[in-house]
């Protein structure tokens, strides 16, 4: 096999080697399965790959990719498939990955301006761009991280450095949020010190919504308790149901009581290019932080997320740091630099180009695009909404989309709670066993529920008719057992 350093001719062989099955894996996208394999099916073929100790020989690399793309990679949940519309998709459009590419190729630090001075810069700009989208003062500044949750734990970070004083002991302080708070937003809290009991969660209205007067009476009974209140969690698109909080009276309150407030807007955040979805995200320009992953609304890969930070200077406070091998960066006195050196506002040091995957897409498309594929999501959303007006012997709309997401359920009027919730289930199972629509459920307010979530790029108007489809087959073949 090669020596560990490849000369170019080796690199073009690889390369085409490996585009040879890229290009197969995009031919046949629409008619891989959609499904994981069934457990049973697959777990002993799995366990058969363990392996304790590194192949001391290599194999042949036709081998490696091949097994990787015919074996491996399909035995897996699809999410960039086209009827994908469980849990949150990310479609992983090419050109993101293209950018990934060459990002790893070039291998610059891109932790700093200085060593980086262009790839830094295009960072900071993308970011300004997601500010510029949420409506983000021009103090803001932000990061680029893996996903939503390590952005939820940076905000969590920040939001804990910039609230509590140095004589406020971190055992009173406390944190509010809603029983519909992805739970990334509990884990960061408890990673950054927060005692389990004073993760204040409030319960959730009707609508999905984080109820006022509870938060509010909380926010009373802990000062009196002697607590220290310092973050208020909103959310902007629900990971259950897409629900948005009432973000203008949250930040209300969180300028009245002094508390930081952070939106989770890991799903929902980039319906602000649309008209329908600023309108649905109104009041998310008013946080001091705001968590927004391009891996979900902007149908980038797996590997990119974001934070940005209403007053960038925030950030600065809570990651600044030097060292002997890594003193500070002098920039000169031109305040005309734009640049934010990642390593200072974030828990990173070395890190690769990873804004990359983001810039190269918006840079050859234009955001317009995004918008538009966003708007298409939307009217998809509608649709479905027409069905199931039209469909009410048959299936209750628990919750309707403010963004991309509808929750439904099986109407069974005679059945207990106990029966529809497992009819659910199994429309679940018989959907997917069709191979051609991936939906997932969730427990919502002790309901077992069918969640449809629209926001994969390749989804379109077929795929729509197509879950429509298999919904009406699945439920008829599962009421005929019942
Ligand atoms: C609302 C919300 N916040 C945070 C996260 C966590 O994001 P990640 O999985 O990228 O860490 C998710 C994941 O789906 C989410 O839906």
């Amino acid at each position: 096999m090669h020596s560990l350093e490849l000369n170019p001719e080796e690199v073009k062989e690889l390369t085409e080697y490996t585009l040879k099955h890229i290009l197969t894996f995009y031919q046949t996208l629409d008619h891989q399965p959609i499904n994981e394999p069934k457990w049973d099916d697959v777990k002993l073929e799995s366990k058969k790959i363990i392996e304790y100790v590194p192949p001391e020989k290599g194999e042949e690399f036709s081998e490696v990719i091949s097994k990787l793309f015919n074996s491996y990679i399909p035995a897996a949940m699809n999410f960039p498939a086209p009827g994908y519309m469980g849990f949150i998709p990310s479609t992983g459009i090419y050109q993101a990955a293209l950018g990934e590419l060459i990002a790893k190729v070039a291998n610059r630090h891109v932790g700093h301006g200085r060593p980086s001075p262009f790839l830094t810069q295009i960072e900071s700009n993308v970011l300004r761009w997601f500010a510029n989208i949420i409506g983000f003062p021009k103090t803001a500044q932000g990061i680029f991280t893996c996903g939503g949750s390590i952005a939820n734990l940076t905000a969590v970070i920040t939001a804990r450095n910039s609230i509590l004083t140095e004589d406020q002991s971190l055992s009173t302080a406390t944190i509010y949020m809603s029983d519909q708070t992805h739970h990334s937003i509990s884990k960061a809290a408890l990673a950054a010190g927060i005692r389990s009991e004073n993760i204040k969660i409030i319960e959730s209205d009707n609508g999905l919504k984080i109820s006022i007067p509870l938060l509010k009476a909380a926010i009373e009974q802990d000062k009196k308790k002697r607590l220290t209140p310092f973050l208020i969690v909103g959310n902007a698109g629900t990971t259950n149901a897409g629900t948005v909080d009432p973000l203008e009276e949250l930040s209300e309150i969180s300028l009245s009581e002094k508390i930081w407030f952070h939106i989770d807007a890991a799903y929902g955040g980039f319906f602000a290019l649309t008209k329908r979805g600023k309108e649905a995200l109104k009041g998310i320009e008013l946080a001091d932080s705001v968590t927004m992953d391009p891996l979900k609304s902007l149908f980038l890969p797996l590997g990119v997320g974001s934070l940005l930070v209403r007053d960038g200077t925030f950030l600065h406070k809570s990651f600044d740091f030097n060292a002997s091998y890594a003193p500070p960066l002098e920039y000169g006195d031109d305040s005309t630099f734009d640049y934010w050196d990642p390593a200072h506002m974030s828990l990173e040091l070395s890190r690769s180009f990873r804004g990359l995957s983001v810039w190269l897409p918006i840079k050859i498309h234009g955001i317009s695009a995004f918008r538009s594929a966003l708007d298409e999501k939307l009217d998809l959303v509608s649709d479905v909404n027409t069905f199931f007006a039209s469909s009410k012997e048959e299936w209750d709309v628990l919750y309707h989309p403010e963004l991309s997401i509808t929750v439904i359920s099986a109407k069974a009027e005679d059945k207990t709670l106990e029966e529809l919730n497992s009819i659910n289930m199994r429309i679940i199972d018989e959907v997917k066993q069709l191979n051609r629509i991936y939906l997932s459920g969730a427990y919502i307010k002790g309901k077992y529920t069918i969640r449809i979530c629209v926001l994969n790029l390749r989804t379109h108007k077929k795929h729509i008719l197509q879950l429509f489809e298999d919904l009406s087959e699945a439920r008829k073949k599962v009421l005929t057992k019942y």
